[in-house]
């Protein structure tokens, strides 16, 4: 199987495990990236029986709008039952790296929502140390250059990811060659510096369930 059939097999995956947690009134939260894409073509297939979405992009909104699946603004609702997305990398501890779609602050605020997170992601993804995918860090634009000397005294290397507005309207700065063994203190750390919005370190909320899937087929393992 190719990365994008394995993508297609975790997302088909998520939709068999949210299934049974489903009824007339839940909400579904729903992520960002190519993973999460062949997830909502999926959802599709069974909107009959749920209420509706939270997207985490207005990608995935639109992508779930054109399936006719109802998007709601967070601030409507009061709870949701499930948030499923991609990542960029996890480890053993399902701590994640997010972010790569330059989304990860409307991806945390979901998460932070969800009663349950579900990560859905092809084995290229699993690491036993974070840090290997640069670590993307959402600025308020007129902070880019302070942000990026402070990320350097962590002993990372600040790259400005170029031509990349988010949502939200700020920037994106991707950190190299960090080696994360501290996952839940570094995401703390790097949102105390002032101009930080966001960044793409899920520690504090890490995933609950990973669907994870190679050649053997999807495993699926919980914290
Ligand atoms: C977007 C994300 C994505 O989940 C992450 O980049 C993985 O993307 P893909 O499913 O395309 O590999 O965090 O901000």
């Amino acid at each position: 199987m190719n990365q994008d059939q394995l993508k297609q097999a975790v997302a088909r995956a998520a939709v068999d495990y949210i299934r049974p947690k489903l009824e007339a009134h839940a909400i579904v939260g729903v992520g960002t990236g190519s993973t999460a894409n062949f997830f909502i073509d999926y959802l599709a297939e069974i909107k009959a029986d749920f209420r509706g979405t939270v997207a985490s992009s207005e990608a995935s909104a639109e992508r779930l709008r054109g399936h006719g699946i109802e998007v709601y603004d967070l601030n409507e609702l009061d709870s949701m039952v499930v948030y499923v997305d991609g990542a960029d990398e996890t480890n053993p501890r399902l701590e994640l790296i997010k972010g790569g779609g330059a989304a990860l602050t409307r991806e945390k605020i979901v998460a932070a929502v969800a009663e349950e997170f579900v990560c859905i992601a092809d084995a290229s993804k699993w690491v036993d140390c974070l840090g290997s995918f640069p670590l993307p860090v959402e600025v308020i634009p007129m902070a880019r250059a302070h942000v990026a000397r402070e990320l350097l005294k962590l002993g990372g290397d600040p790259v400005y990811r170029r031509g990349v507005t988010t949502d939200n309207g700020n920037i994106i700065i991707d950190v190299h060659n960090l080696k994360i063994d501290q996952a839940t203190a570094l995401e703390a750390q790097i949102n105390g510096i002032v101009g930080v919005v966001c960044n793409g370190l899920f520690a504090q909320r890490a995933a609950d369930v990973l669907l994870i899937g190679d050649k053997d087929g999807v495993r699926t393992l919980k914290r």
